[in-house]
């Protein structure tokens, strides 16, 4: 039945008020659901300095560096659990069999995000992500792939193994694109919702992955390079860059446009705005890791079936709370904290 009301709402699209689920859920007593995420996991070491270099200079760190979880997907999975009421994460990834990798199972585990299909490759690296953190919060990342860029190939019985009983699939472009077009695949044979974030590897993505996915959601830089280059800078553009991507086939284009807030372009057309909350404390500290907190919570917002223009207000307050802590995984706040944010965003 579930799957059912859901392949419903997403046949009709991303309606102004579409629900993709009604009924009851987790805290009142509804079945529960789980979010199935499959990407990367990293190691985050984050590097403070005054400013980025330029070729061929050497700047120095301000501090010794931190070593902290992250990755898109492993971000991903434990927003879920951290701000989900009655949906279960479960996380898909490939893991190295270094400390890393046990750092970044320990964590999961530590959220409770269901980890049964990760593997850890053995004599593997984990997946290292570099981030060089300025002054004001701003972030620049460079990931290595590690065992990320590792997977082994997926039959199509073994996708729909992995998407089985999943109520959404959140993916990213941090592990080879085949995989992210067989789980698409596999999820689309079964009805079941695929949210494709673009952040990650600058590769082309196919009409037909665009076509498999209920939603994707890139950032403005993901938004101006997938679309070959067309201007974002202002809303009517970043509006006209997401249509050509719905001309190829995207069904919803949300995207997050940093201290701007966001856009969702829905299936139906209608444009739904969404202005950046206020920062708690008033500073931005660290980027990463919010615009997964961003998506996580959307996502979860559908599934609870949660208004749109609401689902917008949660997401934007979950990233709102993120940039205003340290790190990837550190930052992902409690849903108790959202919803008052969000919450205090709706009276105001
Ligand atoms: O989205 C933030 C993430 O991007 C970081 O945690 C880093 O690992 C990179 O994957």
């Amino acid at each position: 039945m579930l799957l059912f009301v859901i392949a419903a709402c997403v046949a009709r699209g991303l309606g102004s008020e579409a629900r993709w689920r009604g009924g009851s859920s987790g805290s009142d007593g509804g079945a529960a659901r789980t979010l199935l995420v499959i990407g990367a996991a990293n190691a985050d070491i984050i590097v403070d300095v005054d400013r980025l270099p330029v070729a061929g200079e050497t700047v120095c760190a301000r501090d010794g560096v931190r070593v902290v979880p992250g990755g898109k997907g492993c971000n991903q999975a434990i927003a879920v659990a951290r701000l989900g009421d009655g949906v279960a994460a479960r996380f898909v990834a490939q893991l190295g069999a270094d400390s890393h990798g046990a750092m970044l199972v320990n964590t999961l585990l530590e959220h409770g995000v269901d980890v049964s299909r990760c593997v850890r490759q053995p004599g593997g690296d984990s997946g290292q992500g570099y981030v060089f953190l300025e002054p004001g919060g701003t972030v620049s990342s460079i990931v290595a792939a590690g065992a990320n860029g590792c997977w082994p190939e997926l039959t199509a019985e073994a996708c729909a193994q992995l998407v089985a009983g999943a109520s959404a699939v959140l993916l990213q472009r941090e592990v080879p694109e085949r995989v992210n077009e067989a789980v698409a695949a596999a999820a689309c044979a079964q009805r079941i919702p695929v949210l494709q974030d673009i952040g990650g590897e600058d590769r082309p993505i196919s009409d037909a992955q665009l076509r498999r996915c209920a939603l994707i959601s890139p950032n403005l830089s993901e938004l101006h390079r997938l679309t070959g280059g067309m201007p974002v800078g202002s809303d009517a553009e970043v509006v006209a860059a997401a249509g050509t991507l719905r001309a190829r086939g995207a069904r919803s284009v949300l995207i997050t446009l940093g201290a701007r807030g966001a856009i969702l372009v829905a299936e139906d057309g209608s444009v739904h705005r969404q202005p950046a909350l206020a920062v708690p404390g008033g500073a931005v500290v660290d980027e990463t890791g919010a615009g997964d907190c961003f998506r996580s919570a959307f996502a979860l917002g559908l599934i609870e079936g949660v208004p749109l223009h609401r689902c917008l207000r949660f997401a934007a307050a979950a990233g709102a709370i993120a940039v205003s802590r340290l790190g990837a995984v550190p930052s992902i706040p409690t849903r108790a904290e959202v919803e008052a944010l969000a919450d205090a965003a709706e009276d105001a």
